[in-house]
């Protein structure tokens, strides 16, 4: 990993109470510092529990607007003025249930940085795409979007989450090779643009990690930490899994 802090974020969709933003913090209290960065995405109706708590924070996605009529979005400048410092844009739950296109997670992202929050960018292919060996077109394109509408540079201050869809909560992982080839894939795409900024980004991987899959995943050269769902609600998991990711 290098340079690169990883980072261990746990993605809790709409689940979550009080009582877990409690247990939580204390795991984030515990394991965060020097090794890894911990992070959280609690349900946008509990950010200020979180951040009251101590936690390092973002929202699961925000509004591509900058404000006005747009009944039951997210502002993404009040999410920042709450004292939250990232958002999740371009999950696939976001895509495939919400019909957000890369168009609409390039507008989103934009807002998101013109706000002050760091953009954690979710990319991956589905099962189909893959079996049609599709999975660095899709990622391409989905990646492209950003930096066509926003340039390489605003990549710099941004985070990039590859979940193969295929991953996401069916307790399929990728191994550790075959999602190393596709960090590899995402950050040699980078470097074509921009050397500097391709080595410094962070690449989280994101799929059914758990505290047995986590260490090898972690360990490989391009993997710089996790997105984690279902064990991110469980805080022995999290725990576990944040301290697989060494710095
Ligand atoms: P999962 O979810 O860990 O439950 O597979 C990951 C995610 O959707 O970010």
């Amino acid at each position: 990993m290098g340079q690169r802090k990883p980072i261990v974020a746990g993605n809790w969709k709409m689940n979550g109470s009080c009582e877990l933003i409690k247990e939580i913090a204390a795991v984030s209290e515990q394991v965060s510092g020097e090794q890894r960065e911990v992070l959280v995405f609690p349900p946008a109706i509990l950010l200020s529990e979180a951040i009251s708590a101590g936690l390092n924070c973002g929202t699961q996605t925000v509004s591509e607007f900058e404000s006005g009529a747009y009944t039951g979005e997210i502002q993404a400048s009040l999410v920042k003025s709450l004292g939250a410092n990232y958002t999740l844009v371009g999950h696939s739950e976001r895509r495939s249930i919400y019909g957000e296109s890369n168009e609409d997670v390039a507008n989103k992202f934009a807002q998101a940085q013109s706000s002050g929050l760091t953009p954690i960018l979710c990319i991956g292919e589905t099962q189909a795409q893959r079996t049609e060996g599709k999975t660095e077109e899709v990622v391409k394109q989905q990646l492209e979007a950003v930096i066509k509408k926003l340039g390489i540079a605003s990549l710099a201050n941004s985070v990039i989450a590859y979940e193969p869809v295929w991953a996401i909560g069916t307790g399929l992982t990728a191994t550790p090779e075959q999602a190393q080839a596709t960090h590899k894939y995402i950050r040699d795409l980078l470097h074509s643009y921009d050397q500097q900024v391709a080595s410094a980004l962070r690449i989280l991987y994101g799929g059914s990690v758990n505290e047995s899959n986590s260490e090898l995943l972690f360990a490989q050269a391009d993997i710089d930490g996790g997105l984690i769902g279902g064990a991110s609600l469980k805080p022995q998991s999290f725990k576990a899994i944040c301290e697989s990711a060494k710095g």
